[in-house]
């Protein structure tokens, strides 16, 4: 069944918001605050271990009920409903879009055009098991008869960026003895920096590819079987080497035993595969139970967002807010400031996360968007990203919602510095609201002359993130979370969230140009790009 796109600036919720908006720009989070003692525990809310706080955003309860209205509007139930069943919502590609059927508990169903996708995944991810309990127990041998300590993850995009930021997130919970390296970009620099010090008989090599067709993969894993067979032999390939992904045929060719591959489907996009095969690597380093835990996150979510009503839904309204903050307040971007070094990666995931799947300009039916869709995602942990990028936070011009998430549990004994930590948390969240005014600062002895500079005019919204402790469990949660308020946004705008067409003409262009580099003819290019290429060339003869 298709859904018809609703262009959400035609609906009468729309209108309201722009309303909304007026009023909102004439009010403040101060007084917001001031009005209504029960702020906070009205828009505060928890759901598996993750306490999240909106009340830090410039809503009041007209506008969460006119966004409410806005997602009944444009469908977003009958959507979500749609991606639960396996209807091909990613229309564009004309696929499913099933990673839910990744995390559903063992021995449940999820029968899709009468087939049990939830069968496939657990044969898979028994297979995966059993593969992890062989390399961790030392069942599993390299060709020289030693015991497998470090893992190559050879992968870019979805293939690279969940297992990468998971790896950093769960690195307490990984066996001692193991160790994760990841090879994403084709810079030849960095295969040789994954590389160095590594001895070829104790690495196990995980090449991550939905397509198996992506240059910077096969380049990199042409490169690294090399380097194996060099030191080992061509035997080794089958002890050293194993493949994740849906392409069987292209890791055949490539000299993988199909026995040591292990598959996905094509209804998982690349950036919602953390939690297929794609995590591979993050279950060797955490062991199976421990990914088993990560799942049962991921779908407590699941479950949450597939059941809760829209008022209470967490990734809906989280989703929602992004939608108000572009469409009716003129917010570019979107700040992720994880509070916790473990968390450093997560900004990057979210790029690809946010961006890849509603960075779009036309609607599920071809037509131009009416509206800004996608924000620009970004940042840095804090408290790093304090001491770099926060001035324009607090004193720019430019309206930037931030995401604050912290973690409760300390990740270490030095439990001091994470009370500093969480203070820090805590009090960006009030400064960048309720900021400092002229007048408190000249009375706090400031010479006048300073006053201006020193002012902080606040009403600078965030949404504090609360994790009660960083575990598999609670990093899945936090992930479908992300994945959930980005089809929310999705849903809302009308456009396809699961396709990335926008990654094409350049990787097209990259082609032709990576055979001029090292050609000598006429190029048929612009007189910038052409100039480029005569450069490049000019240095290569130099280097040769
Ligand atoms: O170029 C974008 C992209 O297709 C992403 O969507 C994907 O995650 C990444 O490349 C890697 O693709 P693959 O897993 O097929 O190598």
């Amino acid at each position: 069944m298709t859904h018809a796109v609703v262009d959400p600036t035609t609906t009468s919720a729309w209108r309201a918001l722009e309303v909304d908006a007026e009023r909102i720009r004439a009010t403040s989070l101060a007084e917001m605050f001031a009005d209504d003692p029960g702020r906070a525990a009205s828009l505060t809310y928890e759901v598996a271990g993750i306490t999240v706080d909106l009340s830090k955003n410039l809503v009041d309860g007209q506008v969460m009920t006119h966004l409410i209205e806005l997602a009944r509007a444009t469908g977003v139930a009958e959507r979500r409903s749609a991606m639960f069943s396996g209807e091909p919502i990613n229309t564009s590609e004309d696929r499913k879009v099933l990673h839910v059927a990744l995390r559903v508990p063992p021995g449940e169903k999820l029968v899709v055009d009468g087939h049990d996708v939830a069968a496939d995944v657990a044969e898979v991810l028994g297979a995966m098991g059993q593969f992890t309990d062989a390399v961790r127990s030392g069942a599993w041998i390299g060709a020289t008869g030693e015991r497998l300590t470090t893992i190559v993850n050879i992968g870019i995009g979805g293939s690279y960026l969940g297992p990468m930021m998971a790896a950093q997130a769960l690195r307490r919970d990984t066996m001692t003895g193991l160790e994760a390296r990841f090879i994403a970009n084709v810079d030849g620099a960095e295969a040789a920096i994954a590389l160095a010090g590594l001895d070829p008989a104790r690495t196990l090599v995980v090449v991550s590819s939905k397509t198996f067709t992506t240059l910077e993969t096969m380049t990199n894993a042409r490169l690294v079987r090399r380097w194996i067979t060099d030191a080992l032999g061509e035997e080794a390939v089958a002890r050293h080497m194993v493949a994740v992904s849906t392409n069987a045929e292209a890791v055949v060719a490539f000299g993988i035993d199909p026995k040591s591959m292990f598959g996905f489907w094509d209804f998982v996009g690349g950036r919602y595969s953390m939690d297929s095969a794609i995590g591979l690597s993050t279950m060797l380093l955490i062991g199976r139970e421990s990914f088993a835990q990560m799942l049962a996150g991921f779908h407590e979510i699941d479950r949450h967002f597939a059941t809760a009503s829209l008022e209470v839904n967490l990734p809906i309204l989280l989703g929602l807010l992004r939608v108000w903050y572009s469409g009716f307040l003129g917010a570019q971007s979107l700040g992720v400031m994880p509070y916790s070094s473990d968390l450093g990666r997560l900004p990057a995931y979210l790029q690809q996360l946010e961006m890849e799947s509603n960075g779009k300009g036309v609607t599920r039916d071809g037509r131009v968007v009416s509206t800004d869709t996608g924000p620009i995602v970004w940042g840095e942990p804090g408290t790093d990203g304090q001491h770099s990028f926060y001035q324009l936070l607090h004193q720019g011009t430019r309206l930037v919602p931030v995401d604050l998430i912290g973690v409760l549990k300390p990740m270490s004994e030095h439990r001091s510095s994470h009370d500093l930590l969480t203070a820090n948390l805590i009090a960006q969240a009030e400064a960048l609201a309720f900021g400092r005014s002229a007048e408190e600062v000249a009375a706090s002895g400031v010479p006048a002359h300073q006053v201006p500079f020193r002012t902080f005019p606040g009403n600078r919204p965030s949404t504090l993130i609360l994790l009660d402790e960083l575990t598999p469990f609670s990093l899945g949660a936090l992930v479908a979370l992300y994945e959930h308020e980005v089809f929310t946004q999705g849903a809302v705008w009308g456009i396809d969230s699961f396709d990335q067409w926008g990654v094409e003409l350049g990787k097209a262009l990259a082609t032709t140009v990576a055979e001029e580099l090292v050609g000598e003819g006429a190029v048929d290019h612009d007189s910038s790009t052409a100039a480029a290429i005569a450069r490049y060339r000019a240095a290569r003869a130099r280097w040769a």
